[in-house]
């Protein structure tokens, strides 16, 4: 096991590249199954989900070379549609290969995925789009096993904006007989990759990125050069790093429309942020403003930005607090939170938060990926040492922290433990 130790009190300065997106590649790369011949991705993120995937479509027989940043991926040789369990289970978006491959061989089967410690995280939404293709579900040993005769066009109500379900049911449809409607879909930035991804194979797909998403189905996908859009959410991640340690830092390679929401968030707690093309400068000299944070789907303020944000309430003067509406158990990180000095309780759904003028450094263990990352940035604002245990969590989202952390002059080291 490996662990981060972190000497804080350096605010962070310099630039910082950001990667590509990973719930955009997570689901991409299922998606190139569905073409008869080749794809290549690039501006792929360098993480654990992506050599786990790149595992999972060998071992179904798919052809895969992969590079740091870029994936080649030949479906053609494709002859399972089973992909082994101690893979599948090891990642949530394995979920993104049942749509993947029902349009590829009518037939899936797939562990159920696991509800990762931030919630439940069912998949009903899911199935109830496969099955209104024409799909029957069995769950029969922690497997999901999904058929369908034919996959046909249907109308499909979301009662949940759900990201999984909107680009599964993409999937899943691309060459449904006919025409799909979705309705209440999700309109995050990683729905409209997958869609342009997809279209670029020859799909017909209209509307990702609002409520409704109408997909034509078509005969054939032939393989397409594809670069993944940046990573809002690991953007989102070293801007608040830099306010949090009263940096002055360049957030490089970024799309900021689609950061809105996290940079209003820290204008208004304070912080000084400059928009360029495809870079923001993020930096902080006065003190932190406290405010409160109500997580919502895209445009609203990323569930996943919550728990970096709580580092920087918790080092703001005043009470704020956060009403996380997405998921029922993305608190967790709070009583690692505590263990350095931060003022917090959890009731329901809120997280009520009394900054403290300072946090110290501490042992404390990453939750989830998120939660991880939330524990690094309160190292590096905190005095003194602290390390982040179960960082293997981090690894399968954020690509070479501590290496982009070190190039803004922060004192942290990957240890083995
Ligand atoms: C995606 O998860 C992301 N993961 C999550 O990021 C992100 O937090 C989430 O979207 C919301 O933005 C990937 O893209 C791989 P949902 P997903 O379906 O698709 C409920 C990270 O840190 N729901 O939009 O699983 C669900 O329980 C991860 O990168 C149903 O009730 O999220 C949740 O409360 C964490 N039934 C809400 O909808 C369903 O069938 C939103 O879930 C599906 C979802």
């Amino acid at each position: 096991m490996e662990k981060f130790v972190i000497r804080g009190g350096k605010p962070l300065y310099g630039t910082v590249q950001i990667s590509g997106a990973k719930n955009s590649a997570v689901a991409i790369l299922p998606a190139a199954l569905l073409a008869d011949s080749p794809s290549v991705i690039d501006n792929l993120p360098d993480i654990k989900d992506i050599e786990t995937l790149g595992e999972m479509i060998e071992r179904l027989g798919g052809k895969v070379e992969k590079g740091k940043h870029e994936i080649k991926i030949d479906p053609s040789g494709l002859n399972s549609f089973h992909p082994p369990r101690e893979l599948a289970s090891r990642m949530r978006a394995s979920y993104y290969l049942i749509g993947a491959l029902l349009t590829k061989f009518n037939e899936a089967i797939i562990p159920m995925p696991g509800g990762c410690n931030i919630g439940v995280r069912p998949i009903d939404q899911h199935i109830k789009g496969f099955e209104a293709l024409g799909a029957e579900t069995t769950i029969e040993h922690g497997f999901i096993r999904i058929k369908a005769k034919k996959l046909r066009g249907a109308h499909i109500y979301f009662d949940v904006v759900s990201v999984g379900a909107t680009i599964n049911l993409m999937l899943a449809s691309v060459k449904a007989e006919g025409t799909t409607i979705l309705e209440n879909c999700a309109k995050e930035p990683h729905v409209v990759d997958v869609a342009n991804f997809l279209n670029a194979m020859g799909a017909n797909i209209k509307g990702a990125g609002t409520d409704t998403i109408k997909i034509t189905g078509v005969d054939k996908l032939e393989g397409c050069h594809y670069t993944i859009i940046p990573d809002q959410i690991e953007a989102g991640t070293y801007m608040v790093a830099a306010a949090a340690t009263g940096g002055d830092v360049y957030v490089k390679g970024v799309i900021p429309t689609h950061l809105e929401a996290i940079i209003a968030k820290l204008v208004e707690m304070g912080v000084t942020v400059e928009e360029y093309d495809d870079v923001i400068r993020v930096r902080r000299e006065g003190p932190l403003k406290r405010a409160d944070i109500k997580t919502l789907p895209y445009p609203g303020f990323p569930t996943d930005m919550q728990q970096p944000f709580a580092v920087l309430l918790a080092l703001a003067d005043g009470i704020s607090v956060i009403t996380e509406n997405i998921y029922e158990n993305r608190f967790r990180y709070l009583e690692e939170l505590k263990k350095m000095g931060a003022k917090v309780r959890v009731e329901g759904r809120s997280a009520i938060i009394e900054g403290v003028g300072k946090l110290t450094g501490a042992p404390v263990y990453a939750t989830d990926l998120r939660g991880g990352a939330a524990m690094v940035i309160a190292g590096l604002a905190a005095e003194g040492i602290t390390e982040v245990l179960d960082i293997y969590h981090i690894d399968r989202g954020y690509e070479a922290m501590e290496v982009k952390l070190q190039g803004l002059g922060a004192d942290i080291k990957r240890v083995k433990e």
